[in-house]
Order: C-alpha cells, then structure tokens, then sequence
C-alpha cells in the first residue's frame, strides 16, 4: 500500500508498539488515528500525529466497532487497521483462573475480531489489516497455555481471513518473539517463567511499516532474525 496520506487506525497505540508503530506511520506520511484504553497514553500519541484520540475497551466488542467507526469519520475513509491490542497470563494451565481466562481470550481474540470485522467494513474495495499475534502461535509454551492458545487462534482465524478477503483485504499477522516492551510484567495473572532475552522492538516496527508498504503477509521470527514474507 502507498502509506503516503493513507488513512490509518492503529488500536492499541497506549501500548508500547502500538505507539511506535503510530509514530513511525505518521512519520512515512500517513493520516494516523490513535485509539487506546488509557486515556493519557492514548492522548500523548494522538498529539504527536496530531488527530483526536479515540477510547475503547477490547473486552467490549461495541466499542470496537465504534471506535472504528470513529476513526473513519475522522479520516474521510479507512485504508488500513493495525491492531497492538494484547495481554499475557502465566502459570500452570490446570490452575488458571476461569475469569481471567475469559478476559485474556476477550482482549486476545475476541475484541481484535471485532476490530478487524469493523474495519473491514469500512474499508470498501480494499484495504491492509495487520495484527500482533507471537511467535506463540507457533511456538506454545508451557505456563503460557491461555496466552499461547489465544495467539494460535487469533493467527489461524487470520489465515482464513486472508483466504476469504483475497482479493479485497491484504492481511499481515506479525508474530515476533520476546520483546523488551515489558508486556511480561502487566500479564493478567501469575509470574513469567524463564523467557528468552528481549528482542528489540523498535526492529518489529520497522519491519512491520515494510510488511504494510510492500504488501507482504507476515513478520515472523525465523533462526534468530525477524523475516518479511
Ligand atoms: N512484548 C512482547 O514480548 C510481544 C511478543 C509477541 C507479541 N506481542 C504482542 O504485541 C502486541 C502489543 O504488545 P506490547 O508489547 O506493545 O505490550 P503493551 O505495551 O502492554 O501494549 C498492550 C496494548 O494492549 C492494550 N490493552 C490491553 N488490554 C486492553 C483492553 N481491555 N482494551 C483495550 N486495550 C487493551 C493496552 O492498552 P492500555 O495500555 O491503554 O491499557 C496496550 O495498548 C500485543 O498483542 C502482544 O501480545 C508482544
């Protein structure tokens, strides 16, 4: 996709890559709306690509759909939704608590979908919709059951997603490893087992404004570097 003046949502952009990849949009040229849940860190964005901030609550999937609907006022149009929205769980899967549970599944899988399902409404005949899932999609590790399965789903629904929308929709699913944003230590529930040492993150953004210029599918991981295809 061009990205010059192209009319972007980024949903999660309170979060550290989601701001980035705010920051870094706005600066090859594109028309930026931030939506977060926390107002402040949403507003700091939001100024910086100098568009009005936008609030929603993944857990809730009417707020998602009008915060897109929001955005797309706002910009006269939607040509691309990228989705930073996550949160992690750790501890054993037999032990997991059923609420937290459902809130991981609510902000991992669910209010993403809706996300997506939104804008792609609103996109008309075509548009780019990318998605942080992890490497955990591929990658299920132990302790990290909830979060690990939420991944695979949310990877596996874009897939299909991409095979429905061939024509209409380019859909790239990112799914880096272990970064240095400190997602870890906002997890819903438990402590982190021993993870890898951080990737940076400033590199997955990069990659993934490259994913979106040039049309490609996927950012992953592959023998210790990040890969476009
Ligand atoms: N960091 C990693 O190691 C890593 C690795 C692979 C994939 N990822 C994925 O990358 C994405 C971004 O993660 P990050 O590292 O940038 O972490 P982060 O800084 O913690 O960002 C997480 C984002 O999710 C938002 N969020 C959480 N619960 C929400 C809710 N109920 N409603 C609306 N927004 C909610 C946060 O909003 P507020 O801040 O406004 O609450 C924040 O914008 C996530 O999908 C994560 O799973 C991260």
């Amino acid at each position: 996709m061009d990205l010059q003046d192209a009319r972007v949502l980024v949903a999660g952009a309170s979060g550290a890559l989601g701001g980035q990849l705010a920051d870094l949009l706005h600066e090859r040229g594109a028309r930026v709306v931030a939506a977060g849940r926390d107002a402040d860190r949403t507003a700091a964005v939001a100024s910086r690509v100098g568009t009005e901030p936008l609030l929603f609550d993944a857990v809730d999937t009417d707020s998602c759909r009008a915060t897109v609907t929001a955005a797309a006022e706002q910009l006269g149009g939607l040509d691309a939704l990228v989705v930073c929205v996550g949160v992690a769980g750790f501890g054993p899967a037999v032990d997991a608590d059923d609420a937290v549970v459902e809130e991981l599944f609510a902000v991992d899988v669910l209010g993403p979908m809706a996300l997506v399902r939104a804008a792609s409404a609103a996109m008309g005949e075509r548009g780019t919709v990318v998605v942080l899932s992890a490497i955990l999609a591929d990658l299920p590790t132990a302790r990290m059951a909830e979060y690990s399965a939420a991944k695979s789903a949310l990877a596996t629904w874009l897939e299909v997603l991409r095979r429905e929308e061939r024509r209409r929709l380019t859909v790239v699913d990112v799914r880096p490893p272990h970064l240095d944003t400190g997602l870890d230590g906002r997890a819903l529930a438990g402590e982190p087992p021993r993870l890898p040492a951080p990737f940076p993150s400033a590199d997955v953004v990069t990659a993934v404004v490259e994913a979106m210029a040039a049309d490609k599918r996927e950012v992953v991981f592959v023998d210790g570097a990040l890969v476009v295809r």
